[in-house]
């Protein structure tokens, strides 16, 4: 498949449903986003310490893959210099201007390509991106644009997946074992059953690779609710298998065992 019929099938995907919408009902008014914000920050706790919004303050920060808008209120509240926010889609664009002008805060938020940011070199102190760049065609390509638009000491602080992670376990043993297809590879079980279409994951030598231009990056993993089976994991997945995996899922356990083995990669990087 093409690049560019591949980054189209990405925008629609995402462009049918933002990331989280599932987590909040009713009229899109401050109740609803309030019930987006409630549950996204409950079920991932860890968001806001890998974040630290408050690191904004007095700052240029841009926001890769705003989705909903929720981390871009936050950092809209840290009273940064300059906040700017892009996404592939309209929709994304559409919640996040909407939500920020609910809480009386601004941002320059528009649609855009992370693989062609629309900013010049060396233009902001923090560039934040939350679980998008590994759904972009050329993740590469992406990182490199993070690396550009940000100054010298400036700071990226992004979410990308990892690869050997309980959900692609999960995903291989529904998709690849169950189905008698077992010499697909995590690689393909991402790339057809991970959210959009094309979704890659990485090792840690996979990413560091990707961020060599930087003087120095701190890479962590860290277990989703996804690899734990709490909340609606995904917007893929539902049915019987799943809600009796969700009963017996020896999640403390887990939490033990399989620490290294979480889907999200954390990547805090200086320019
Ligand atoms: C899983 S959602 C994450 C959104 C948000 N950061 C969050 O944590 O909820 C992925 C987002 O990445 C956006 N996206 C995917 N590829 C992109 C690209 N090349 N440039 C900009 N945004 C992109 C999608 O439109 C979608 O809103």
């Amino acid at each position: 498949m093409l690049v560019e019929d591949l980054k189209e099938d990405v925008k629609e995907f995402w462009n049918k449903s933002s990331c989280g919408e599932v987590y909040a009902s009713g009229p899109s008014d401050v109740g609803y986003y309030e019930q987006h914000s409630h549950m996204r920050y409950q079920l991932e706790p860890y968001i806001r310490d890998f974040s630290r919004f408050a690191d904004g303050r007095d700052k240029d920060v841009l926001e890769v893959g705003v989705g909903m808008g929720a981390d871009h209120v936050e950092w809209a509240r840290s009273y940064p210099r300059t906040l700017s926010g892009i996404d592939l889609t309209p929709r994304s664009v559409d919640h996040t201007l909407k939500r920020l002008s609910m809480y009386g805060l601004s941002s320059e938020v528009r649609i855009g390509d992370a693989e062609a940011l629309p900013y010049r070199d060396n233009s902001f102190d923090i560039v934040y991106s939350w679980g998008v760049l590994h759904h972009s065609p050329n993740t590469s390509q992406a990182m490199r644009e993070v690396h550009r638009v940000l100054r010298t000491g400036g700071t990226a602080r992004i979410m990308i997946y990892h690869k050997y992670a309980l959900t692609g376990y999960m995903l291989w043993c529904r998709y690849a074992l169950l189905t008698g297809k077992i010499g697909m590879t995590l690689d393909e079980i991402y790339h057809r059953y991970l959210e959009s279409p094309g979704t890659k994951a990485y090792t840690l030598e996979q990413t560091q690779a990707m961020l060599n231009g930087f003087s120095k990056a701190n890479l962590v993993t860290q277990l989703s609710f996804g690899d734990l089976l709490q909340g609606a994991v995904g917007q893929r997945h539902s049915g019987a298998l799943l809600r009796s995996a969700k009963l017996l899922w020896p999640r403390s356990l887990l939490k033990v065992l399989c620490r290294g083995h979480g889907l999200l990669l954390l990547i805090d990087a200086t320019k």
